[in-house]
């Protein structure tokens, strides 16, 4: 079948069905053009809670899936590629979770959305990249559970100096490999752009950057920011749509590292497919799904 073909089968499925097509901003460029939207991770959250079409389809890994079923059961949620999943998110698991609990009572634990749900179910709220700070501020608790991720969890820990934090030793593959001598070397072959990187990446990677935002913050700052050259430190698929949205700028991916296996693995023919049999569907049993959806709602109700 032609690409062509493939994407006239995508839309008319689509419509025959009533479904959405939900994109991160990290999915392959064709995916992200035949998307209904495209969006970070709060985005697409609050979007999969929001929309009254019944069909989801999900153009992501596993826990964004995952959440958009939590928070809509009454949904059908289509992740077209099933083993999509985060590396980062499989670093924490809900026992490890319990057992810091024990070890720190007084703390609350915030969950970064890239989490199981069971994790979730352990967890007092989520946040995202997006709202990591609001959501850390909003809380009484002077002691803070964060995870997975060590290097958002450390980013915000500085910005929040009145709070103790304690940091699971989690990370991305993806933005954690992104050394020193990258940025410097990026900055040397274009000393007028400026540099952006997403706070998943080491601490003294983030340093060196003119901001340090989540995707949907990195994207909305090129336009604020009077440069016509920027070097983009998040995952490559950011620069797709940065490109269509402003054409008269220029970008540079800070790192070929920067590609994350997971998010590339939908392709339109596993969209057509999930759409033709409708599955492989995401669905979340309870006890855990009540209790990991509490923290997501809670995140949702502040942002
Ligand atoms: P967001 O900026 O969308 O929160 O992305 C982080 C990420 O790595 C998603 O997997
Ligand atoms: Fe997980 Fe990193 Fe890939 Fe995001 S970019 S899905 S955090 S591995």
């Amino acid at each position: 079948m032609s690409l062509l073909d493939l994407k006239q089968e995508i839309q008319e499925l689509k419509e025959k069905a009533n479904a959405l097509i939900l994109a991160h901003t990290y999915q392959n460029d064709e995916i992200q053009d035949i998307a209904d939207f495209v969006g970070d991770s709060l985005e697409l959250s609050r979007l999969a809670a929001t929309t009254p079409h019944q069909v989801l389809v999900f153009c992501g890994v596993h826990f964004m899936a995952e959440s958009a079923a939590l928070l809509s059961p009454e949904k059908t949620v289509l992740l077209p590629a099933p083993d999509a999943g985060c590396p980062m998110a499989d670093m924490a698991d809900a026992e490890t979770v319990r057992e810091w609990k024990q070890k720190h009572p007084n703390a609350t634990v915030v969950a970064y959305v890239n989490t199981s749900a069971a994790v979730k179910a352990e967890s007092d709220i989520c946040c995202t990249s997006s709202n990591a700070l609001k959501v850390i501020r909003s809380l009484e608790a002077e002691e803070i559970i964060f995870l997975p991720d060590q290097n958002l969890g450390g980013y915000i820990a500085a910005q929040v100096p009145e709070k103790k934090f304690h940091l699971w030793p989690g990370f991305c593959r993806t933005h954690h490999r992104v050394t020193v001598e990258e940025v410097e070397k990026a900055k040397a072959a274009h000393p007028e752009a400026k540099v952006l990187i997403h706070p998943e990446c080491r601490p003294e990677v983030s340093a060196r950057a003119d901001f340090v935002g989540s995707t949907k913050q990195i994207i909305e700052q090129v336009g604020k920011i009077p440069a016509s050259t920027f070097i983009i430190g998040t995952e490559m698929g950011v620069i797709h749509g940065l490109k269509k949205r402003y054409p008269d700028k220029r970008f540079y991916l800070l790192s070929p590292g920067l590609i994350c296996p997971n998010m590339k693995k939908t392709t339109l023919k596993e969209v057509a497919a999930a759409l033709r049999r409708m599955e492989p569907v995401i669905t979340v049993d309870e006890p855990i799904r009540s209790r990991a959806r509490l923290a997501l709602e809670r995140m949702l109700a502040l942002s």
